[in-house]
């Protein structure tokens, strides 16, 4: 399929016909008809349960912006960032964005870093987007800000954004070979995950000190964490049986509570995966892009490198391996989880449903509505399965005009607790906040996955909305943008 077949959300006048264009694929995707405004809007409902007092349903997901110092502390562009995450109007900070635990597990040279020499300048973060939350709610009564901590294995980058650097804990079929790794690239060993494990620790007591609400110890999107997940052929201590595979979180979590009593702890987890994708040439659509396909299977199955998928037919999810993991949350005390699926850099189709791929990407090989309702849905069976969770749903961005209507219900419903605004919080912050105030909905604001936001950084530049937001529209940056897009 290419993207020229698919029809576009924009090109909808109405949300009846969004109704029924969602039927005609044969998805289930909740939505209402009418936006409810005020105290009455789902999106508007609180939520008190247990430790947490969250003043409504719509959540901000962490969004990086590859434009940090090099030395890992905010830019300008990063305090505007969080600026906007304040506008949004969300309750609910899912951790802002990744922030490296050391340098040598930074995803980028500009990934921010939880450091000594840092640490002001994230506590300035914190304070500017509260600031902002004010000005447009009114207080920040229920506010709850989080901050992610991550370490990116696999896809480290921390010196050059040319210069891959993994840090691997197997060896896989597929992703070693994009990455050029020789079967005797060294794996990271238990001496170094457990000096990793310390860093987590020393990042989350900075969190705690500078005020921050919970940490996400990030298990998702391909990056460390995530890999843990599905280290079954690894031996020893972190790797192989579904407690070894854990060992990592449960010992980060266990430091974390004797070291910062009070700070709470999410966990962001790709619930779901599928085997990797490439761009297929014999699929070329234009003489450049090429849709996804699935990466052949190994002869023999079953599938030994993944979590979330069936082992025997690892295109398609199993959710009984992260059930066990949402119970193993439950027996920690961890109530905040934040569910997203697949990993940008092998899948982006089942991570963050778009349209138009990103430099590095390939043509969705479905519609992305279809992406939207596997996300949805996963997210729907973890919830009804795991009713005290309190659950973050991700990738409703490629929904556009009727994210108000999808997300409403969505909450009404109770497929999920909380909305998480992803790409949309980039160009359109106040999408949810100004739908359930009775504002008119600005419709040139609308992320209309064009992946500049990825293909930029892609290219050593930073993160943005380059078509929508004048702020990068009018930028040196764009112009550069445009240079490497040629090239
Ligand atoms: C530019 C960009 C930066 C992102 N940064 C992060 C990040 O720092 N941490 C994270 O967990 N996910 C990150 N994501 C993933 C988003 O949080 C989200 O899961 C994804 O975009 C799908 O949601 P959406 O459809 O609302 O965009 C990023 C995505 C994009 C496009």
């Amino acid at each position: 399929m290419s993207g020229g077949a698919i029809l576009r959300l924009g090109s909808l006048k109405d949300v009846g016909r969004f109704q029924r264009h969602v039927q005609a694929l044969g998805l289930q995707i909740p939505c209402d008809p009418e936006i409810v405004t005020g105290a009455q809007s789902p999106l508007r409902w609180p939520l008190d349960r247990g430790l947490f007092k969250i003043g409504n349903r719509i959540a901000v997901q962490p969004m990086e912006g590859w434009d940090g110092t090099r030395d890992g502390a905010p830019s300008e562009n990063t305090v505007r960032r969080w600026q906007r995450f304040g506008r949004s109007g969300g309750k609910l900070i899912w951790g802002g964005e990744a922030v490296a635990v050391s340098h040598e597990g930074r995803a980028n040279p500009n990934q921010l870093l939880a450091a000594p020499h840092t640490q002001e300048s994230l506590a300035h973060l914190r304070t500017v987007l509260r600031r902002e939350h004010i000005l447009t709610t009114g207080s920040d009564d229920g506010l709850v800000i989080g901050l992610q901590l991550t370490h990116s294995g696999r896809y480290c980058r921390p010196n050059e954004h040319s210069r891959p650097e993994p840090r691997i804990l197997y060896h896989h079929p597929f992703l070693d070979r994009r990455l050029k790794l020789p079967p005797d690239y060294p794996l990271l060993t238990d001496a170094e995950i457990e000096s990793i494990i310390e860093d987590f620790h020393r990042a989350a007591v900075m969190a705690w000190k500078l005020g921050f609400d919970f940490v996400d110890i990030k298990h998702c999107h391909g990056y460390l964490g995530h890999e843990f997940l599905s280290a079954h052929t690894r031996e020893g201590r972190y790797g192989g049986t579904f407690e070894g595979r854990t060992r990592f979180l449960r010992e980060i979590v266990e430091g974390i509570r004797s070291l910062c009593p009070g700070l709470q702890i999410g966990v962001r987890l790709s619930a779901i995966d599928t085997v990797p994708f490439h761009a297929d040439p014999s699929q070329s659509v234009n003489g450049k892009s090429s849709t996804g396909v699935a990466e052949s299977l190994p002869e023999s199955l079953p599938y030994r490198w993944g979590f979330g998928v069936d082992p025997l037919n690892p295109t398609e999810a199993d959710l009984s391996e992260p059930e066990r993991f949402l119970s193993l949350l439950e027996e920690l005390g961890i109530q905040l989880v934040n569910i997203t699926a697949g990993s940008p850099y092998y899948n982006p189709h089942i991570q963050r449903p778009a349209l138009y791929p990103p430099s590095d990407g390939y043509l969705p090989p479905e519609d992305p509505l279809v992406g939207v309702a596997r996300q949805m849905e996963m997210t729907r069976q973890l919830k009804r399965r795991f009713p005290h969770l309190l659950m973050v749903g991700s990738g409703y961005s490629y929904l556009q005009d009727f994210l108000p209507h999808v997300a409403q219900a969505a909450v009404r419903e109770g497929w999920v607790d909380f909305v998480g605004l992803g790409r949309m919080v980039l160009t359109y912050p106040g999408l949810l906040w100004e739908a359930s105030e009775g504002s008119e909905i600005q419709r040139k604001r609308i992320c209309r996955t064009f992946s500049d936001c990825t293909t930029a950084p892609r290219k050593g530049l930073p993160s943005g909305c380059y078509p929508l937001d004048e702020y990068y529209k009018d930028s040196d940056l764009a112009e550069k943008l445009k240079e490497a897009k040629k090239r």
